[in-house]
């Protein structure tokens, strides 16, 4: 008897098999007991007939003592079902339960999202966090094809930082035997002299950042995809990430329709995002909150609301470009007609998720470098490899940073990112 995933049934109908998994329900009507049994690849339909031939349990007296996630194993014969989501049904005929198992502390009823984030080491057995986390993966997978299959390659940035990336604000400290060092917010230096050895280079890792907020789409702990490209200016740049995030969703349409059926995702919205997306400047930005009441004064950030507003605008997602250099990173060049604003784009996610990309063009001439780091007071000491990398055959060069949780909540339609990481971390959560 050989033995199956469920996800592989269907490919098995007729033949008596194995299977491993969990009960994640059980109904019985008299003689007969239906058992909805899962193993992370799909969950499967379980007739058994009390009595009949060859019925037998191991490892328990009667099913009616089966808790709810109690561990299984089956034998039985599958048999065609179309209607069921695997395709199939087991005519089961052996269950043995593997170990005891108590009363389970997540039932079927509604439980509030602390409770459940408290037990997040048992929440990710539902189908529908699992589902969400098969997602998780098949866009990891996307992303990194699309970028292996254009000749960008992975190189890693450390996560152990003396200094920071992205700003002081939001750094974790830690003691490196007796000296101060930090978690990374962003490998992207790493990134710029990675591609200047490399040509194109992507890294793919977590991040952290000390962040205060307590919002649907701020995590202390994140992974960035951070691709890098020398010779590259900021035009390209967007056009990299316009392929990029279409040829990923396209390829999670296809390959994850069971899943997004699952979570009752729209998927007519995400079907439009094919690039080019369209391109506004912070000023046009501002021009057009001012028309639906949301002024802002040249100068001032986007807040959430501000960006939900703008994206509405738009049926696909939206770059937004030009900002203020004064609210954006040293690193980044300035417009040559406009020096007063960087060449920086956010990509902003339809249906109110904000920003899932930030990148820029990276200023390549020594001397600016040096003139932004003194004007945002920050020590050119502790950037003396970085400023090294303008000394010896500088050329312009561009990146970007890609939220995978944010891309996670966008495409499978969540509320909130903390469901898009296995366990997120959040101001007020380092548990379990
Ligand atoms: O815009 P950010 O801060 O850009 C950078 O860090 C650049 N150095 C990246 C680069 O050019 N290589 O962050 C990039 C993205 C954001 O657009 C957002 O999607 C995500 O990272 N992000 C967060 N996601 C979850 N929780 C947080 N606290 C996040 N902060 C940023
Ligand atoms: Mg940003």
């Amino acid at each position: 008897m050989e033995r199956y995933a469920i996800r592989e049934l269907a490919h098995h109908i007729g033949e008596t098999v194995e299977l491993n998994g969990w009960l994640t329900h059980l109904r019985s009507s008299g003689k007969i007991h239906f058992l909805i049994l899962r193993d992370g690849t799909g969950e499967v339909q379980l007739v058994l007939k009390e009595g009949g031939n060859g019925f037998q349990l191991r490892g328990i007296e009667r099913l009616a003592d089966l808790e709810q996630e109690s561990a299984l194993r089956v034998e039985g014969r599958v048999r065609e079902d179309r209607r069921a989501p695997s395709g199939v049904e087991i005519d089961g005929v052996v269950v043995e339960r593997t170990a005891p198992s108590p009363e389970y502390p997540i039932q079927p009823k509604e439980h509030g999202v602390d409770f459940l984030m408290e037990h997040r080491h048992l929440w990710v057995r539902s189908s529908r966090q699992a589902a969400i986390l098969r997602i998780r993966a098949r866009i990891i997978h996307a992303l990194r094809n699309f970028l292996d299959e254009h000749g960008f390659i992975v190189a890693d940035p450390p996560i152990i930082t003396p200094a920071a990336a992205e700003g002081t604000t939001t750094l974790f400290g830690i003691d490196y035997f007796g000296d101060p060092a930090y978690l990374s917010q962003s490998g992207q230096l790493y990134m710029e002299a990675l591609a200047m050895a490399l040509g194109r280079v992507y890294s793919f890792g977590p991040t952290f950042r000390a962040e205060k907020s307590k919002t649907r789409r701020h995590l202390t702990e994140f992974w960035m995809l951070e691709p890098e490209m020398a010779f590259c200016e900021f035009e390209e740049s967007l056009e990299w990430q316009e392929q990029l995030l279409s040829a990923v969703v396209q390829d999670v349409l296809v390959h994850s329709a069971g899943d997004l059926r699952l979570l009752e995702r729209d998927i007519a919205s995400l079907a439009r995002v094919r690039a080019p997306f369209p391109r506004i400047t912070y000023d046009q930005a501002l021009e057009r909150l001012r028309e639906v009441g949301l002024g802002l004064e040249w100068g001032e950030d986007l807040g959430a609301p501000h960006e939900t507003a703008l994206a509405a605008m738009f049926d696909k997602p939206v770059f937004l470009t030009h900002f203020p250099a004064k609210i954006k990173a040293f690193y980044m060049q300035p417009d040559r007609q406009r020096p007063e604003v960087v060449l920086a784009a956010d990509l902003l996610a339809p249906e109110g998720y904000g920003e899932i990309i930030g990148g820029s063009q990276r200023i390549h001439d020594l001397d600016l470098l040096l003139q932004r780091l003194k004007e945002n007071d920050m020590d050119p000491a502790a950037y003396s490899w970085y400023l090294d990398l303008r000394r010896y055959g500088s050329v312009p060069h561009s990146g970007f940073g890609m939220g995978l949780e944010r891309v996670v909540a966008w495409i499978c339609g969540l509320e909130h990112v903390r469901e898009t990481i296995p366990f997120a971390r959040t101001l007020n959560r380092v548990w379990p």
